[in-house]
């Protein structure tokens, strides 16, 4: 049986890599295998490409930075992501095309129906099943992501930049209501774990009937 796509979407801070694990654990209990991506990243080209980009953001027209994004995608489909679900892996993936709209468009003032074009030609259709969206405040993401490193250049953008890119997710997560969750990840994460852990127990037993 195929796998599932599954991706987990949120400004910085928002809790995304530390849930992915934890999401990892919890599907490879219920008997699932996993395969733990990331974007922009993902293959050798997507981790060149994020560093250049994450390096060079002040400089990119944000034309050349979806252009980018897009590219690295296509190879990670590609090579990755379609190889692993038709082998019946189930794909759990920090950020996709969500993030694109969020960030480029919303947050960079692309058109949000010019990333449209772009999803388009390079999914060609393929959607992930399951979109998380974990919606923080600007303010807690930036303390908790703080606290963790040094803030890269997406990171050291002002808190009106990422408000934007937290709009864009909702919008985002209003066109697509049957793929993406939005979840309140403020709160402590037991709770955010409880939340992620019903949609997964529903979106499990759906999957395999
Ligand atoms: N709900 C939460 N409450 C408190 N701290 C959290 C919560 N979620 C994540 N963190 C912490 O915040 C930091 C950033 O989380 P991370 O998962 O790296 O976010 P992201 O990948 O979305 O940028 C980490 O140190 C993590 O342990
Ligand atoms: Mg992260």
């Amino acid at each position: 049986m195929r796998g599932r796509f599954i991706t987990l979407e949120g400004i910085d801070g928002a809790g995304k890599s530390t849930h992915l694990e934890w999401l990892a654990r919890r599907l490879g209990e219920r008997g699932l295998r996993v395969k733990l991506t990331r974007e922009p990243g993902g293959t050798a080209l997507g981790e060149e490409l994020r560093s250049l980009v994450l390096a060079r953001r002040q400089s990119l027209h944000p034309d050349t930075e979806a252009l980018l994004m897009f590219a690295a995608r296509r190879e990670h489909l590609e090579r990755v992501i379609v190889p692993a679900l038709e082998s019946g892996t189930w794909v759990v993936c920090d950020r996709f095309t969500d993030a694109t709209y969020a960030y480029q468009a919303s947050g960079s003032g692309i058109a949000w129906e010019r990333i449209a074009v772009l999803e388009q030609w390079a999914q060609r259709g393929l959607q992930p099943d399951l979109t998380f969206v974990l919606d923080v405040e600007p303010q807690v993401g930036r303390q908790r992501a703080r606290s963790q490193k040094q803030p890269d250049r997406f990171e050291s953008e002002e808190q009106a930049f990422f408000q934007r890119v937290r709009e864009g997710y909702l919008r985002r997560a209003k066109e697509c209501p049957g793929r993406i969750r939005v979840i309140d990840a403020n709160g402590p994460m037991i709770q955010i774990q409880n939340e992620l852990e019903k949609i997964i127990s529903s979106f499990c037993s759906e999957s395999v009937k």
